[in-house]
């Protein structure tokens, strides 16, 4: 998928409309994080909060996803930002490939509907038939009853793919099939792995809870006959989207200082918090350092595709130029996704590993120091969240560069301690309206969008004069690429992948 691009880079748009003389630049005012802070105005925040959710309600979709009519306007309400800077950055729209999925249907079992959901990459399916169930755990061809074919599989969850159980039920002849969860409850979500398989075809395959699989097993058990009919219906094909990738003119290119947010939302609204907040917060940030000089420079990047799998910024990491030095000039990478949680907890990543034992690259952990001290000598409380491989930082962790950043929340649950240090509802998630149609403006929280937006400017100033607070940064990226590699092989669970912020069971 990756080998194409370079087909493409063709349609790389650069802008380098100097404006300012490089004289003109050096005679702005050093950057100071005080001047920065105060420049942060709630209003600017909202304005832009606003200009976002209004574009994805234009749309049909009323969405941003990878791709969608809302996500291309995006990118171009970015790049109008920057055209407004173009004395100041230059910036790339980056297209890259990126296989898009969705999919959706539905189960009735005996003329009831039963709570199910479509697995990742499941072809369209329209079947109504009998249902058969099938021997063992369905991972072996033999497990497959002949009377299996032209009907719809009914196959227990555990020890092999739901992958390899969808098209060993396609290579017996059945038209469908429904695993029933192994644990109690729902199959919160799954993937069958992207096509193509050597065992055969995959088919339309929902995932069901344990008990309604058993009830359904009882029946036919018992000898008698279960009518059920599986709808999904799926989208799979490859689209074109874009990162973009806004740069300093002035400063210092081989030491730079990255900053990114995914731009892209799921498919359920418009993302304003999730991650139209580090999307403006970025971008807010990249203006207001426009009024002063930099010592490094300083490059800002959106990412697309977060939500599918991390795309973007994965497809950006891996075609930096190695050989050119150009993964070694960036010093470190600051990540902001969803700073503006309505039950908001403040948080930034566990770079020394002291709460998760899941250590950042050298240098992570001094990052993590900086922005526990801003947080602190405000009187604000702040926490550590896990460097978990939920977001874009992992491609650059992976590469031993130092990584950091800030977040407010999405799905975890307020504990009690946290309730004590922050507030807001105890027992709730962070974001209730985490990827739900009312991740939107009115749900935007701006006492913690705006202390947020302060640390993160009061960081660009840290960071754009020196990367001397980060001695570890500096030694050989060699140890810092086995750190991320820990990482990584920590996170390494061949059970799940995890999809943007969504696990996606494997099996
Ligand atoms: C997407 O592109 C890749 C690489 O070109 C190709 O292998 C794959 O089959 C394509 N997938 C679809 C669904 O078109
Ligand atoms: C978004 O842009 C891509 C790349 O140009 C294009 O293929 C796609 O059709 C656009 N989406 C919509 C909905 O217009
Ligand atoms: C289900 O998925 C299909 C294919 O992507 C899409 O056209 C349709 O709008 C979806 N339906 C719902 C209710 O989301
Ligand atoms: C830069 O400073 C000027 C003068 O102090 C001010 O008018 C302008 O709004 C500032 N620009 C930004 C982007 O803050
Ligand atoms: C990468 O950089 C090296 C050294 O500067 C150069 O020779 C090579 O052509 C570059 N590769 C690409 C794909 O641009
Ligand atoms: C921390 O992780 C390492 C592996 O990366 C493991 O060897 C060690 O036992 C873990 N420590 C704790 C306290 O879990
Ligand atoms: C910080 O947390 C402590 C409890 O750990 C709490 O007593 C204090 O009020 C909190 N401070 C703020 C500003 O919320
Ligand atoms: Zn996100």
């Amino acid at each position: 998928m990756r080998s194409t691009i370079t087909s493409c880079s063709l349609l790389w748009a650069a802008v380098a409309t100097v404006v300012l003389s490089q004289e003109d630049r050096s005679r702005l005012p050093p950057v100071k994080a005080l001047a920065l802070q105060k420049a942060i105005s709630k209003k600017a925040l909202s304005t832009k909060a606003h200009e976002l959710e209004d574009i994805a309600y234009s749309t049909p979709d009323r969405n941003r996803v990878m791709s969608s009519e809302g996500h291309n306007l995006t990118v171009d309400w970015i790049t109008g930002y920057l055209d407004q800077l173009r004395d100041y950055y230059t910036y790339e729209v980056q297209p890259f490939i990126a296989l898009y999925s969705e999919s959706n249907g539905s189960l009735e079992v005996a003329g009831e509907v039963i709570e199910s959901v479509v697995f990742e990459y499941s072809p369209s399916a329209e079947v109504e038939e009998e249902i058969i169930a099938v021997d063992n755990l369905g991972c072996e061809a033999s497990d497959y009853p002949d009377a299996v074919a032209d009907s719809i599989a009914l196959i227990s969850r555990g020890e092999c793919e739901f992958g390899l159980k969808s098209a060993l039920a396609g290579a017996a002849g059945a038209l469908a099939a429904i695993i029933y969860n192994n644990e109690q409850g729902a199959i919160t979500g799954g993937t069958l792995g992207e096509p193509p398989r050597p065992e055969g075809d995959y088919v339309g395959t929902v995932g069901i809870a344990k008990a309604d699989g058993l009830s359904i097993l009882s029946v036919l058990e018992g000898g008698g006959s279960v009518t059920g009919t599986v709808v999904t219906e799926s989208d799979i094909r490859n689209v074109t989207t874009f990162n973009v990738i806004a740069e300093t003119i002035a400063g210092d290119h081989s030491n730079v200082l990255a900053l990114g947010a995914h731009s892209d939302s799921v498919f359920a609204g418009p993302g304003i918090n999730d991650d139209g907040s580090g999307t403006i917060g970025i971008l807010e940030a990249a203006i207001q350092l426009s009024n002063y000089s930099t010592n490094n420079a300083v490059r800002f990047c959106w990412w697309s595709g977060e939500e599918f799998g991390l795309l973007g910024s994965t497809h950006y990491v891996e075609t930096l130029n190695d050989t050119a030095g150009e993964l070694d000039k960036i010093k470190l990478y600051l990540n902001f996704d969803m700073i503006a949680s309505p039950n908001y907890i403040f948080a930034t990543f566990d770079g020394d590993g002291s709460k998760y034992n899941l250590t950042g690259p050298p240098g992570s952990a001094e990052v993590e120091t900086f922005y526990r001290k801003w947080f602190k000598s405000r009187g604000y409380n702040i926490t550590a969240t896990a460097f978990d491989g939920r977001s874009d930082y992992q491609a650059f962790a992976d590469n031993g560069i130092p990584c950091g950043g800030l977040f407010t929340g999405a799905d975890e649950t307020k504990t009690r301690l946290l309730y004590e240090k922050f507030g807001g509802e105890q027992g709730e998630i962070c974001d209730p309206n985490y990827h739900t149609a009312l991740d939107n403006y009115d749900n935007l929280n701006f006492d913690a969008f705006v202390p947020m937006e302060k640390a993160l400017v009061a960081s660009v100033a840290e960071y754009a004069t020196s990367f001397g607070s980060l001695p570890e940064a500096k030694k050989a990226r060699a140890r810092g690429v086995e750190d991320g590699k820990i990482m990584r092989r920590a996170l390494a669970d061949e059970s799940f992948v995890m999809k943007g912020h969504t696990k996606l069971w494997r099996a």
